[in-house]
């Protein structure tokens, strides 16, 4: 769905967070069942990250799965993995095709074998791509991933006294830049452990709009938002 959009007009972020959230709640107003709503979800993600990135975004993070949604109903659990790895699979292709490089951000342990092996194959697959990243974040928690680079630096020997901000970053899943721009989806309005440190000065964005309908239209729409906020970053501007 294209919209009239004068990209001249908008700001562009580099790098956008995106919680995928309400895909059990579109389910249910539509009298489906939860795991309908994650089909429906998943399928408009791809959509959705190809647009953004012909929008110019060079990073688009994706909260797929968090480590406390290991917490669900075992058939929940067992149908996510089951997209996660026909995502991965069947779409090495749209990935190729869009010149999208694939990363994940998240802790291996419980994921099913079959889900990792689908992960790393797409990661290998898509390494050489360069019309930007779309980084997964899977079995992701942004406190364990703190604590897995506190566990990297003690077992590097880093010169842990010296440790700058910008060397800590490097020790994070992936070594990307800041959050610019987040979104979550579903009226919710929190965080849920979702890229604590990189998230630090992004802005936020709420649409109650939930996942499987946040299109093309909606983003360029998160787009203009974006563009009327101000970002000062602790300083005082137009002084
Ligand atoms: C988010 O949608 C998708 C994942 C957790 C993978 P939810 O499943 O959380 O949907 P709601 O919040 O119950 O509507
Ligand atoms: C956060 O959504 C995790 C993902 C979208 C992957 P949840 O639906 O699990 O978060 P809470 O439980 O509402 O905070
Ligand atoms: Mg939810």
């Amino acid at each position: 769905m294209e919209t009239d959009f004068d990209i001249s007009q908008v700001k562009i972020p580099q790098h956008v967070a995106v919680i995928v959230d309400g895909n059990g709640r579109w389910a249910k107003e539509r009298g489906l069942t939860r795991m309908r709503g994650h089909d429906a979800g998943f399928e408009n993600l791809k959509a959705l990250a190809k647009h953004m990135l012909k929008r110019g975004i060079k990073i688009a993070s994706f909260y797929v799965f968090s480590t406390e949604n290991f917490k669900r109903s075992a058939e929940e659990v067992s149908h996510l993995m089951d997209i996660f790895v026909t995502l991965y699979k069947k779409n090495l292709r749209f990935f190729n095709e869009n010149n999208i490089k694939v990363v994940f951000s998240g802790r291996d342990e419980p994921l099913p074998p079959k889900v990792m092996q689908a992960r790393d194959e797409l990661v290998a697959e898509t390494a050489q791509n360069t019309g930007g990243i779309v980084n997964f974040c899977l079995n992701y928690g942004g406190r364990a991933e703190i604590v897995d680079a506190v566990k990297k630096i003690a077992a590097s020997g880093a010169d842990v006294a010296n440790l700058t901000e910008e060397q800590f970053g490097k020790y994070l899943y992936q070594d990307l830049p800041d959050v610019d721009f987040m979104i979550r989806t579903s009226g919710e309005q929190r965080l849920s452990n979702f890229l604590l440190w990189q998230n630090s000065y992004a802005e936020f964005y709420f649409p109650e709009t939930k996942f499987p309908d946040f299109h093309e239209a909606d983003f360029d729409r998160a787009l203009l938002e974006y563009t009327r906020r101000d970002r000062r970053f602790g300083m005082i501007k137009n002084a």
